[in-house]
């Protein structure tokens, strides 16, 4: 009998200052009541594509879906409210979101996915994707962007002309109207060009613009006829291949090289000044000194292509060729 009274002392002992107990020993009020999971309820919504990249001109189909407690995955695209926060760079239609084609490389917007109390803030990096932006007959999607590019692997559509060219307001050497024309913006840019080539006592010549599908063609075909296809393929765009067609690209020239392109242009005091201060109206030097097995031709210091100057700021200051820039931005 003493040894079970003496067992049970250092029980209650044992128990009272070591806080050792089982959850049995905690009082009811303490522990939360279990929640049961209705099936229906939802834990969170997850919107796609999940990499939330896009390019300028691209069309993006997200897709809204609600994940339930059950594990079920319920789609709630149609019903998902789906706005945007800068009507500047894309455009919401139903769930569909449509980039403008001023937004370039380097910039962002947020989105705003609602469905009942759950909000998603989404954050959109607009990045050109030379991959994406391509289909499978080697055509690019986004024509109309002002970062779209072509070269000898990426072609426009045959039938692609921009809707906003413009006769330029600046002098012009060429008769043919067609080609004394560029997309309006870079017009304006390259009126602006002039003007500050001008003040530093300058002056530039505009030679040769927009060019559609079948100038270009007769271009090409001519240069080939004259000189060889070998030579033509160093200094000219196979039809649909060339920037002249979007409108977005410009070749000038100056008296010091007799209005003609040569690549003396570069060093002439209107070519110098031009390398340096293309970007800071919107332009780069499409086809550098150096960069021949990058862009697929020579040496071009007089054709300018127009990208806007943040984006053509950023291209100059990387020292890369455009294809160069997107690989890596
Ligand atoms: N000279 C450039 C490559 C063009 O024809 O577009
Ligand atoms: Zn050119």
């Amino acid at each position: 009998m003493k040894t079970k009274i003496f067992t049970l002392i250092v029980v209650i002992t044992a128990i009272l200052f070591t806080g050792c107990h089982s959850n049995e020993d905690i009082p009811n009020e303490d522990i939360p009541n279990k929640i049961t999971p209705d099936a229906n309820e939802i834990t969170q919504i997850n919107v796609y594509p999940s990499d939330y990249t896009a390019f300028s001109g691209e069309t993006v189909d997200l897709k809204v879906e609600a994940v339930m407690s059950n594990g079920e995955i319920k789609s709630i695209t149609e019903d998902a409210v789906i706005s945007n926060t800068n009507d500047n760079f894309a455009t919401v239609n139903n769930s569909s979101l449509v980039i403008s084609n001023k937004a370039l490389t380097g910039d962002s917007f947020n989105i705003t996915v609602k469905y009942e109390n759950f909000l998603e803030k989404i954050k959109i990096d607009i990045k050109n994707s030379l991959e994406r932006n391509i289909n499978a007959e080697g055509v690019i999607t986004n024509s109309s962007s002002y970062d779209a590019v072509m070269n000898k692997e990426r072609n426009l559509p045959s039938d692609y002309i921009p809707e906003d060219l413009v006769t330029l307001s600046v002098p012009t050497c060429l008769k043919n109207p067609e080609v004394n024309q560029l997309r309006i913006e870079a017009s304006e840019a390259l009126s602006k060009l002039f003007e500050g080539a001008k003040k530093d006592e300058l002056k530039l010549i505009a030679r040769s613009g927009y060019r559609s599908y079948n100038t270009q063609t007769s271009l090409y075909n001519g240069i080939v006829n004259k000189y060889g296809q070998d030579y033509a393929d160093k200094y000219s765009a196979k039809p649909g291949q060339s920037e002249h067609q979007t409108g977005l690209a410009i070749d000038i020239t100056a008296d010091s090289v007799s209005l003609q392109l040569e690549d003396t242009f570069g060093d002439t005091e209107e070519g110098k000044w031009v390398k340096e201060n293309a970007h800071k109206y919107g332009f780069i030097i499409r086809y550098p000194e150096g960069k021949e097995s990058i862009t697929g031709y020579e040496y071009e210091p007089w054709h300018l292509r127009y990208l806007g100057e943040t984006l053509a700021t950023k291209v100059y200051e990387s020292g890369l060729t455009l294809e160069e820039y997107f690989k890596n931005n």
